[in-house]
Parts: structure tokens; C-alpha cells; sequence
């Protein structure tokens, strides 16, 4: 049995029924999440590319020269470029990235762009402990800069992302800097609206999973039983993406089958929104200090620069 099919049933036979959020994004689930990125409703894309482009400058000089840049993910394109043509002498850039074919692509670019820089990607699991000799320099660099624009640490719970935050900090080390992005808590409807597009690709999104378990599990499945819902846990300040069973309905999954009735929902995702002092709580909790943070002009989106304690 595939590790898909049995995430499946695990996920399935658990109440509340829920299913990993990482199964949203095969080749088409990439896709239209780039699509979502570039809706009105997604503000997280455009807000984090202003902080980008106002505050870079100050950014670069609090990194100074002669730095190890290291980005969690394939490198976010126009950002990292924003980034990288700011600093001051990089002494190199490492690329952490889970799929290689996304690697491959943004390294390419990279290159092309800077040709002078020392380009060192890691196929890895950003999310699990990483050989620190895997980001060994020769010679080294003045200091380790960890960067990870976006707002994927919003997917964690808040124990996962102290979890993250700390493992940050210990690959960081002394003189290290960590640079973050980090949602906001705003008013409910434009948080749910961000997550339910008035075009309708967040929800093709999330349908999408169910065709997966269609097409690549032969479930026995009626995708248009179900829609997709976002909605906002108060209690874990967090929004959270569902499909939900519109009528009684089932999914046969090998052996087992599944009953839903009306109006009960399978949990996608989560997204987590913090406050401004909510985050920099939840880093000194993680053996990080707060430095400095950044926000765009709606205040909608935050960059937060922290730095491993002593
Ligand atoms: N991690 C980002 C966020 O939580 C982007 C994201 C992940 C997203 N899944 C999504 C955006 C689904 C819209 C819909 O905001």
C-alpha cells in the first residue's frame, strides 16, 4: 500500500476526518496555487513582495557582507532575486527544497542571473533535522542567514512552528539571523475570503485532493458531493480549509468505506495568523530574540528578523 493510501485511511477513520495538507500539491495542485497567489482576494503574495521591496535595503545592511544566505524552499523567485541584488558580497546561497524538479528550476535561474555566486542547493526535507556538514563552506562564511518569505510557517500548529523555530536557530548558530514571514490576524472575512476566492481557485484547490484519491487511490468517490469551505477557528486563531460532504455520501477506499452525512467535513489545512507580539512571544519561547520586523503599508503582512539567544 502506497504511504498516500495510507495517510488516507488514517486520516479518514479519524474523527474529526482530516487529510495531509502536502497531498493538495501534486502537478496541478502546484499550479493552482500559483494561480491563487496571483488572485485580488490572496493579499499574502503581494503584501510580502512590498515588505520585500520597500525594506530590503535594510534588511541587506543588518545581514552585511560576506553572508550564507540559506532559503527554506526553492527559492521564491522575484523575492530571493530582490534579495540576493541587495546584499553586500553573499559568500554563497543555499536553496533547501524537498522537490528536486523545483530545484533544479530555480537554481537554473539563479545562476543565469548571478553568476558570481556560489550556488549550493540541498535536496532535503526543510522540515526535518539537516546535517549541518551539508551546509559546510570552505572557506566559511562570516554568518549563517536563514530565509523563509511566504507564510508556510502559518501552517504549522503553533508546536510544530516552535518546534521549526528552534531547529532554526540551532542551524542558524552563533551569528546567525533568521528571516520570517508571518501572516496577521485581521478582520475574519478578509481572512476568509483570502482562503475562498471570489474566482474560485482556492476551492478547485482543495477539490482537487478528491480527484487525487479518485484517479491515483480508485476510491469510490463522488467528488461533487462535496465543496470546499474556509473557516476561522477562533480558539487556534487560525483558518482552516474543509470539503465538505453536501448531501449523505460515501468513499470506498479499498476494503474500507467511509460514511458522511450532510454538511460533515474533511480538514485540509490550517493556516495560523499571529499577532505582531503574539510571534515575537511564541520566538523567545524558541530560544529566539526578536531584532527587528517589518510590515507592508495595510499592515496585513509582517517580516520578523530574529536571532538565536544566548
Ligand atoms: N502557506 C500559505 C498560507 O497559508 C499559502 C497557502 C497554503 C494557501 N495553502 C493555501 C493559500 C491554500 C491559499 C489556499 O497562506
Amino acid at each position: 500500500m502506497s504511504s498516500f493510501e495510507e495517510d488516507v485511511l488514517i486520516g479518514l477513520s479519524e474523527s474529526p476526518r482530516w487529510l495531509p495538507c502536502k497531498y493538495l500539491y501534486d502537478a496541478k495542485g502546484s499550479a493552482l496555487f500559483e494561480k491563487i497567489c496571483d488572485t485580488e482576494d490572496y493579499y499574502v503574495t503581494r503584501a510580502d513582495l512590498e515588505i520585500h521591496r520597500h525594506q530590503i535595503a535594510e534588511v541587506a545592511q543588518l545581514i552585511g557582507s560576506n553572508a550564507h544566505l540559506i532559503e527554506f524552499g526553492s527559492g521564491s523567485g522575484i523575492k530571493t532575486e530582490l534579495l540576493i541584488s541587495a546584499l553586500l558580497q553573499p559568500r554563497a546561497y543555499t536553496p533547501i527544497e524537498i522537490s528536486q524538479t523545483a530545484l533544479d528550476a530555480s537554481v537554473d535561474q539563479l545562476r543565469k542571473r548571478f553568476q558570481h555566486l556560489d550556488v549550493h542547493p540541498l535536496q532535503a526535507d526543510y522540515t526535518e533535522d539537516i546535517d549541518p556538514h551539508h551546509l559546510h563552506l570552505d572557506p566559511v562564511a562570516r554568518r549563517r542567514v536563514i530565509y523563509f518569505p511566504g507564510s508556510t510557517i502559518g501552517n504549522f500548529t503553533r508546536d510544530q512552528a516552535s518546534t521549526f523555530l528552534k531547529r532554526m536557530g540551532k542551524m542558524a548558530g552563533d551569528d546567525g539571523l533568521i528571516f520570517i514571514g508571518v501572516d496577521l490576524i485581521k478582520p475574519i472575512n478578509k481572512l476568509l475570503r483570502a482562503y475562498d476566492d471570489s474566482a474560485g481557485i482556492t476551492a478547485e484547490f482543495n477539490l482537487n485532493l478528491l480527484q487525487r484519491l479518485r484517479n491515483e487511490l480508485n476510491a469510490d468517490i463522488d467528488c461533487d458531493a462535496f465543496a470546499h469551505e474556509s473557516r476561522f477557528n477562533r480558539a487556534l486563531q487560525r483558518v482552516e480549509m474543509h470539503l465538505v460532504a453536501q448531501s449523505p455520501t460515501s468513499i470506498g477506499l479499498g476494503e474500507q468505506h467511509f460514511e458522511f452525512s450532510k454538511g460533515e467535513s474533511i480538514h485540509t489545512e490550517s493556516s495560523h495568523k499571529y499577532s505582531i507580539a503574539g510571534f515575537q512571544d511564541l520566538a523567545r519561547e524558541s530560544g529566539l530574540n526578536p531584532v527587528r520586523y517589518w510590515l507592508d503599508s495595510q499592515a496585513q503582512f509582517s517580516m520578523h528578523c530574529l536571532e538565536p539567544g544566548q
